[in-house]
């Protein structure tokens, strides 16, 4: 999730861009850059690394010194755009840094998000003789706003806007058009801040809260205008859309977080959007799934005898979700392994295997072990990870990224689902690579893919308050059981390690056909069991598991698919999820889960960005 801040108004705006920018840091970034308009002329600077980086090469501090960066020329710029950038297409370097130019630099642009149909639109554009100076997607903006401008920044954005497909936000000024400022929203974020005489546009309002408390947002598929005299806001066609400001009462520490109480909250709601950019620009028609981006050999995939899947704690568990997705689309025999286990019990690999490596911080030592030893078996080794740059970007032969933004609370959250997400992408490519799925079946696999964003709003929109109540009647339970069969046992497994790690009440999943072969003996009356019952080919056998244990008078607090009715005759609380095609369960039945948690720690007082003897990377073996 990139950061963008822009200005209009009477003040100089460097240092303003910047500490903006500074605001947005809990959005994480691996480059940042800044494009001053003064006197009809742009100077941009990019830099890579934090943003002291970029304070540096703009020369903040060091005025007088003369030294680097964009000189001082007076009168200073009052016109200006920033951005933090987190990589999703092309690496880390100066060049892929925003703001993008068009092909005479007078029209810059940052933005934020995924422009899906950026390949075709850079071959258009390359026709037309447009030279592109990097290898982003967003680049595509500031040469498509350059072919229809005359004049007019805003019916050129407008235009722009009408060839567009993704999810993304993105501000865009012009040489010409001091104290003008276009800016435009599909799906990802985009605000306004209104203050005196002067307007900011930014990704999030913690960019401007410092100068301004009055925040207007942009809804999708609308097109704004700044002025110093405010905003202008359209939809997609011209027409004028009235909105009206909100008065924003924050504190510095809510700021930080968006406006939520803790990190996790936030990131729990960011996982809509999170999903979204994760598959965006991989499912680009409604029949085909594109992950050229992994450069794997086709033959290799075609002939691959066997998939290894090498993790830890919640990154394990997504892995599970991917084994059922990959083996029952893509009939590849998938093992899973803790990647702690793995690394020491000599495993049987080999130069016809493909180990994959889930990790979303990049760093862990045991994954990261587990990878090179697969490797130096002559495996190839595919990393799932979440930090472009990271070890294990460098540890693999092939990288797919999720793109879930920084994950702060130490409880995996939006990785996991975005992990899961890539999961179900890696099992769709590799069953049409090998033919082993039919065309009608992808492009329906395909529908329900695209629409699962929704589905985990849909769902987080719905299921909140009921969790609650179910977590102010179990959060001083002494030990929470939670069972699953067959594609929902990975989606227990990882509620139960939410419950264990934030809230450090007792809890284990089970398979539930292996109830009777010991663990019903925990059982008792105050014994809360959340059971994910979700639609699938073991949902009768799930029944009558729940059937034993309600039977021993435990509550039975039951995750199942809308309208299908089935288990509420087995559950003493029915929470419902979407339906969906029964193997993309796992994406939203997930959420009451993480939400449980969530609440029974917050109700029990704990700190559940920080939770005790809990470390956000894990780089010590
Ligand atoms: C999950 O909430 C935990 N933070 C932890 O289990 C984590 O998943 C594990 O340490 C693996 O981290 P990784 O994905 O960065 O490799």
């Amino acid at each position: 999730m990139c950061g963008i801040v822009g200005y209009v108004g009477g003040r100089p705006c460097r240092d303003l861009l910047v500490a903006g920018l500074e605001k947005l840091e809990y959005r994480g970034y691996d480059s940042a850059g800044i494009s001053l308009l003064q006197d009809g002329h742009i100077d941009s600077v990019h830099a890579v690394g934090n943003l002291g980086n970029l304070r540096a090469a703009v020369g903040i501090g060091d005025e007088g010194a003369g030294a680097g960066g964009v000189a001082v020329a007076a009168p200073p710029a009052t016109t200006g755009l920033a951005h933090t950038r987190w990589a999703t297409h092309g690496r880390v370097t100066e060049e892929n840094a925003h703001p993008h130019g068009d092909c005479s630099g007078d029209i810059q642009i940052v933005l934020n998000g995924i422009v899906e149909n950026h390949t075709e639109l850079r071959a258009e554009l390359r026709a037309e003789d447009h030279d592109f100076s990097s290898e982003t997607d967003a680049e595509i903006v500031a040469h498509l706003i350059e072919r229809h401008y005359d004049g007019d920044l805003t019916l050129a954005v407008r235009r722009c806007f009408a060839e567009l497909r993704g999810h993304y936000a993105f501000a865009a000024m012009h040489a010409d058009e001091a104290g003008t400022l276009v800016a435009a929203r599909q799906e990802c974020p985009l605000v306004v801040g209104l203050g005196e005489s002067e307007t900011f546009v930014a990704s999030a309002i913690p960019a401007f809260l410092a100068e301004t408390r009055r925040a207007l947002t942009i809804e999708n598929g609308e097109i704004v205008t700044i002025t110093p005299r405010g905003a202008t806001v359209t939809d997609a066609d011209g027409n004028p859309v009235e909105r009206h400001h909100e008065q924003i009462t924050w504190d510095a520490e809510a700021a930080e977080k968006g406006g939520y109480e803790t990190f996790m909250r936030k990131e729990i709601d960011e996982q809509p959007d999170a999903v979204a950019e994760t598959i965006a620009d991989r499912l680009p028609s409604r029949d085909r799934v594109d992950l050229s981006e992994l450069e794997l050999a086709p033959d290799f995939v075609a002939g691959m005898r066997r998939i290894v899947i090498v993790a830890c704690g919640t990154s394990y568990h997504a892995g599970l979700v991917g084994r059922y997705a990959i083996e029952q689309w893509a009939r590849v025999p998938v093992e899973m392994d803790i990647a702690s286990e793995y690394r020491y019990r000599d495993p049987v690999v080999g130069s016809d295997d493909l180990v994959i490596g889930i990790t979303q911080s990049g760093e862990t030592a045991d994954t990261l072990a587990a990878m090179r030893l697969a490797r130096e078996r002559g495996a190839t080794v595919l990393a799932l990870t979440n930090i472009v740059g990271s070890q294990a970007t460098r540890d693999a032969d092939a990288v797919l990224f999720t793109r879930a933004g920084l994950e702060i609370g130490v409880a995996a959250t939006k990785t996991f689902t975005c992990q899961v997400a890539a999961m179900y992408l890696l099992g769709l490519w590799i069953a049409q690579q090998r033919g082993t799925i039919a065309a009608d079946r992808l492009a329906e696999l395909i529908a329900e893919l695209k629409a699962m964003p929704n589905r985990v709003q849909e769902t987080l929109s719905a299921v909140s308050e009921q969790v609650e109540t179910v977590a102010r009647a179990e959060h001083e339970g002494r030990f929470f059981l939670y069972l699953g069969r067959n594609i929902g046992l990975p989606v227990c497994l990882e509620g139960a390690l939410k419950m264990k790690e934030i809230s450090y009440i007792p809890s284990d999943a089970y398979a539930a056909g292996e109830m009777k072969h010991g663990p019903i003996a925990l059982l008792d009356e105050s014994t809360p069991v959340v059971c994910v019952a979700t639609d699938s080919p073991t949902l009768d056998k799930m029944l009558s598991n729940m059937e034993e244990v309600r039977a021993r008078g435990a509550d039975v607090i039951s995750v199942a698919t809308a309208g299908s009715g089935r288990t509420a005759d087995a559950s003493d609380l029915t929470i419902e999820v979407p339906r969906t095609d029964w193997v993309l369960q796992p994406l939203v039945a997930i959420l009451p889960l993480q939400l449980l948690a969530y609440h029974v720690a917050r109700m029990k007082g704990l700190n559940v960005d920080q939770p005790r003897n809990l470390a956000k990377t894990v780089t010590v073996e």
